[in-house]
């Protein structure tokens, strides 16, 4: 199985049925602002920090790996009437439980500014729902038929992005980083700068170590998808912000 398929797995599952092991939220969140949150979300919250607090009123925020949606609704409130939220998952279970609570939650705030959109965090040019309409009427059969889907793949990268260039005030993530492969780190990161807007920001929680994690654990799919085994290293974590020219980076 590959990391993907495994990651893949194991939140469909988690979305359904709450995973213990999955868990490691903060609890210092402001109670207020839970308070208009479904249980269901609630419970199924498998972050380890909280970015929302980076976030400011009238932002447009990027959620990276939004899961049951928490850190969105939480943002929602913050960034009010004149913000907006868009929480980028790409497991449709748990974009499922996020949809069911996004009318439940504007319905008690007052904001109707929050959208969950499928896709890959490292590949947010493609949209997937735009993808799969074109796939069911083009059959991939031969060599020819790869070279229009990667044809395709490009004008929809150009034409209809997920998320627009340069259209975001600030981007979270709340322990999903480090569930993508480290052969897509790069374009992940890459990214990130293409989506913010100049001057934006970036608010990332994660898991990191402060050794290299063997090749043996990184190949347990269990331990990978369980957010251990693909940590960042924590003093690389900077440089690979930096390579991606963020600045003023800092480990909070
Ligand atoms: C550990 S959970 C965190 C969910 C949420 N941020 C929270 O705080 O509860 C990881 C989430 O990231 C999603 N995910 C993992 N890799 C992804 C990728 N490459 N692209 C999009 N979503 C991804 C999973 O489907 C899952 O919902």
């Amino acid at each position: 199985m590959s990391v993907n398929q495994a990651v893949q797995e194991r939140y469909s599952a988690a979305a359904q049925e709450f995973e213990l092991a999955l868990c490691c939220p903060v609890a210092n969140y402001d109670k207020a602002l839970l308070e208009p949150i479904p249980d269901e979300v609630l419970e199924r919250d498998y972050g380890c920090g909280d970015p929302s607090r980076f976030v400011e009123a009238g932002d447009t925020v990027l959620d990276l790996g939004s899961g049951g949606g928490k850190i969105c609704f939480i943002a929602s409130q913050i960034v009010g009437a004149a913000g907006k939220v868009i929480g980028v998952d790409r497991n449709r279970e748990m974009l499922e439980l996020a949809e069911r609570a996004r009318p439940q939650v504007a319905e008690k705030t007052g904001f109707n500014n929050v959208e969950f959109r499928i896709g890959n965090i490292q590949d947010l040019g493609l949209n997937l729902n735009l993808m799969e309409t074109w796939l069911a009427d083009h059959e991939i059969k031969q060599r020819e038929d790869l070279l229009a889907l990667e044809a395709e793949q490009k004008r929809l990268r150009k034409e209809q992005p997920l998320i627009e260039d340069n259209s975001i005030d600030i981007v979270l993530s709340n322990c999903v980083l480090n569930l993508v492969g480290e052969e897509d780190r790069h374009q992940l990161f890459k990214e990130l700068f293409r989506v913010v807007k100049r001057g934006g920001r970036v608010a990332i929680s994660d898991i990191v170590c402060d050794e290299d994690v063997p090749q043996h654990l990184k190949d347990n799919d269990e331990l990978w998808s369980g957010c251990i085994s693909g940590a960042f290293r924590e003093d690389k974590f900077l440089e690979v912000f930096a390579d991606a020219d963020f600045y003023g980076v800092e480990l909070v």
